[in-house]
């Protein structure tokens, strides 16, 4: 498949690019035939619409391994599923443990309710190579600790987080575990059933192959949640208390129909696809980057000498250069499109030692191609080499 465009895009942890025509099709189709309000009216395409939403909660519930397809509740993105979970949760004078790893969507929320002094909070920072450890958590959980929230897989360093332990330490305590799947939702399998995790967070156009303005949260049954916005949600209009039933305590106003059908067929397409297969094409080209990255004069790779257990994404700098200079650079003179900075997560880079300029990351997808990375490393091989010749 072609991109359309000359664009190697290298920045598919950022949002993928493209997305499935199968996806788009029965975008439209639906949008053509059955898109009206969900739940809302008496008339039977009404019905059919609230009957299609809720079969796509039951697929997503399915997919995670939760275990109740009323507590899938749809949301814009990952962003406002961690909101709607923090918030929904904190209460005056808890505590909260959380890691270095966090993008802003989960450090602002939590940096806020600590300011305001409504909770205390603890970070637990990473090793060498990316990795948080699980005694580092069982250390910080103290007896109000309310949750532990945990970036599943890291959008800066692509380390994946030994969850299953970490749900061990969180079970033992009695403290819910809630993990933000955005960047390993779609690339490896999620059991939050076996794994002890209490509530996922994820967003549907990234490595689901969804549209953007669709995500959601996955709550385990025995979590309660409380309701942080109120309206309408087609259910007991009488009364002014918000609907205090699963999903609908969650979610207030009209669901974006087309969102949960293009979420419901990227997931589709990408089951079908196989998701190991999908994972191993794209390890065998982030592992011939790292290889040939890491053999490259001037070159810095992060964190990326074991793979295992690991994104389709690396992080690098040219020594000398600024790292937007050379995603510049990538850019206008190779047509390779990567994303440079912080990435929304600025405690990582602290920790690693990039800050304030960051570093450039490259993240791969269903689309990219062995001959890409050949020219991704020439072209990083020409910037290293400019550089040294001053
Ligand atoms: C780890 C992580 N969490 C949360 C988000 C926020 O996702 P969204 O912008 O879809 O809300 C991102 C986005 O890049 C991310 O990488």
């Amino acid at each position: 498949m072609t991109t359309g465009t000359r664009i190697i895009y290298a920045d598919n942890a950022a949002t993928t690019f493209p997305k499935p025509p199968e996806v788009l099709s029965e975008m439209l189709e639906v949008y053509t035939k059955k898109g009206v309000s969900p739940g809302r009216g008496s008339y039977d395409l009404s019905i059919e619409a609230e009957n299609l939403v809720d079969e796509v909660r039951r697929q997503v519930c399915t997919f995670f391994n939760g275990d109740d397809p009323s507590r899938v509740v749809f949301g814009y993105n990952a962003t406002d599923a961690l909101n709607l979970i923090i918030q929904g949760l904190i209460e005056p004078g808890r505590h909260a443990v959380s890691s270095c790893l966090e993008h802003n969507s989960v450090l602002r929320p939590l940096h806020y309710f600590l300011q305001q002094g409504v909770i205390g909070l603890d970070l637990v920072s990473f090793d060498s190579e990316g990795f948080i450890d699980p005694g580092d958590v069982a250390k910080t959980i103290r007896p109000e600790t309310r949750f532990v929230i945990i970036n599943h897989g890291s959008n800066v360093v692509g380390t994946v987080q030994p969850v299953e332990q970490i749900g061990d330490v969180c079970v033992e305590r009695g403290v819910p575990l809630i993990l933000d799947v955005t960047q390993t939702a779609g690339i490896v399998p999620i059991d939050m059933q076996k794994w002890g995790v209490s509530a996922i967070a994820f967003t549907g156009h990234k490595s689901l192959y969804g549209p953007t303005g669709i995500g959601g949260l996955v709550a385990r049954v025995g979590l309660d949640v409380r309701t942080t916005r109120f309206g309408g949600t087609g259910l007991d209009s009488r009364s002014l208390i918000h609907s205090q039933s699963y999903p609908q305590r969650l979610e207030a106003g009209t669901i974006n129909i087309l969102g949960v059908i293009g979420l419901s067929a990227g997931i589709r397409y990408i089951e079908r696809q196989g998701l190991r297969r999908l994972y191993e094409e794209k390890m065998v080209l982030t592992r011939r980057l790292r290889d040939g990255l890491s053999a490259m004069e001037g070159v810095k790779l992060y964190c990326a000498r074991s793979l295992k257990n690991h994104l389709p994404l690396l992080l690098c700098n040219v020594e000398g250069i600024d790292p937007e200079q050379v995603s510049t650079i990538l850019d206008g003179d190779f047509g390779i499109a990567t994303r440079a900075g912080l990435h929304c997560a600025p405690l990582v880079h602290q920790e690693l030692g990039t800050s304030p300029r960051g570093a450039v990351r490259f993240s791969f997808g269903l689309f990219n191609t062995p001959e890409e990375i050949e020219k991704i490393l020439r072209a990083m091989e020409a910037i290293s080499r400019s550089q040294r010749k001053g």
